[in-house]
């Protein structure tokens, strides 16, 4: 059986099953062939993973290069310059979630400081003091408001800023532009603008940081002469890309999803002592990072199968964190689950660095919007609300939510 899905630009992402739920199709081939052959439309084959047995062991071993995964940046194959859909991709400066060891353990080590356990739980009063000026400028305005705009976005970037040192006044560069890059199909010219314009801007920060840095991550990368210029660039790039748009799309998501499950959000509102595993099993259950690629770097077996050496792989996050053989009942939510073992922070040397942070902001932020909105609620129907099927992390364009009353 070689299936041909729509792939890369919308592995079949209609969500035809629910919102919340993996598409029919990847859920079905889930079930028949959890590491399965694929054709891509331009006629280049490759390879699906969707099992959660599968993908966990893939993700940790990485004969499976990342040099296929541009990440959220997904830099298409048919960019000018680039090679055959065989061959890995160049490397682009500072990008080291596109990179294999050892350039990607070079990269990584020299931030691994900076996003401890220990480093973000002396962050962690802080982050909650932002989340609640978030919630009383919220609480300010007359609804129904836009909860993604209002709320869900600007948590994340203002600790993300803070933390490298980039002013939170010049979003309207880096919001903008990272929001036409990760549309799939967005023209390349427009998405190579985009990736130009935030790089021009990075590059001139990082090269005042160099000269005069002060007390952020970013001039503290600055101070290693054994970084140049691109790759500062790159790694700011890197860090305000993923800092942002995946834990506001979770924030915007997740209170979608918990709206749609009232009597759980009862029970979180009034055991806040919940949230901590709520936050785990919203990201199971949510797995905004849907679809990762990789490059098969040589023959490799995989849950019985050969992955011939050049194979494109996609990996199917959210399918294998609805595999029926690693949680029950995958496709509901409960918040009472043990989720920890899902895949949706990476597994193996590429998982994500910013896990910590990603959590306590979204215990602070979702414990935080329960308790000073009671009786909030969706202002348009719910399947009204717009998905972003077309983007590479999933979540909501808008949330347009009601409330009568805050508390204090
Ligand atoms: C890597 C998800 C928040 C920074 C990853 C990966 C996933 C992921 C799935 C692995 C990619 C791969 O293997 O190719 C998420 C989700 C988040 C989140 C769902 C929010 C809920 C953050 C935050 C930061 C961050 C707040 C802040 C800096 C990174 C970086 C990498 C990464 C730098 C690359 C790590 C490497 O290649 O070694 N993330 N992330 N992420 N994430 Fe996150």
């Amino acid at each position: 059986m070689t299936e041909t899905l729509p792939l890369p630009h919308g592995l079949s992402t209609e969500r035809d099953a629910g919102p919340f739920a993996p598409p029919s199709q990847i859920a079905r081939l889930r079930e028949a062939r959890p590491v399965c052959p694929m054709v891509f439309p331009d006629g280049h084959e490759g390879w699906l993973v969707s099992g959660y047995e599968a993908v966990r062991q893939l993700m940790a071993d990485t004969r499976f290069s990342s040099r296929q995964d541009l990440g959220v940046i997904h830099v298409p194959y048919e960019t000018p310059g680039m090679p055959a859909a065989t061959e890995p991709s160049p490397q682009m400066p500072g990008l080291f979630i596109a990179m294999d060891p050892p350039d990607h353990t070079r990269l990584r080590r020299k931030l691994t400081g900076a996003f401890t356990v220990k480093r973000m739980k002396q962050l962690e009063d802080h982050i909650v003091d932002i989340v609640e000026r978030q919630l009383d400028e919220l609480a300010r305005l007359t609804p129904p408001v836009d909860l993604v705009k209002e709320f869900a976005l600007p948590v994340p970037s203002l600790v993300i800023c803070e933390m490298l040192g980039v002013p939170y006044a010049d979003r309207e560069n880096f919001q903008v532009n990272s929001a036409k890059f990760l549309v799939r199909d967005q023209e390349l010219d427009e998405k190579m603008a985009a990736y130009g314009a935030m790089t021009t801007y990075l590059a001139e920060l990082v090269t005042r940081k160099r000269a005069e840095p002060g007390e952020d991550i970013l001039s503290d990368l600055a101070r290693d002469d054994d970084l140049g210029i691109e790759e500062l660039t790159g790694i700011a790039f890197l860090l305000l890309l993923a800092g942002h748009e995946t834990t506001a799309n979770m924030l915007g998501l997740g209170t979608f999803a918990l709206l749609e499950h009232p009597e759980q959000l009862v029970e979180l509102r009034t055991d806040p002592a919940l949230m901590p595993g709520a936050v785990e099993e919203l990201m199971r259950y949510l797995s905004v990072v849907d679809i990762l690629y990789r490059y098969a770097a040589e023959d490799i077996e995989l849950g019985g199968e050969t992955i011939p050496e050049g194979s494109t792989v996609v990996v199917s996050m959210l399918a294998a964190n609805h595999d029926p053989r690693r949680f029950d009942n995958p496709d509901s939510l409960d918040i009472h689950r043990k989720a920890r073992g899902h895949l949706s922070f990476g597994h193996g040397v590429h998982q994500c660095l910013g896990q910590q942070l990603a959590r306590i902001e979204m215990r602070a932020g979702f414990e935080g919007l329960l308790r000073r909105f009671p009786t909030l609620k969706l202002a348009i129907p719910a399947d009204e609300v717009k998905l972003r099927t077309d983007m590479n992390i999933y979540g909501v364009h808008e949330l347009p939510v009601t409330w009568t009353e805050t508390a204090g």
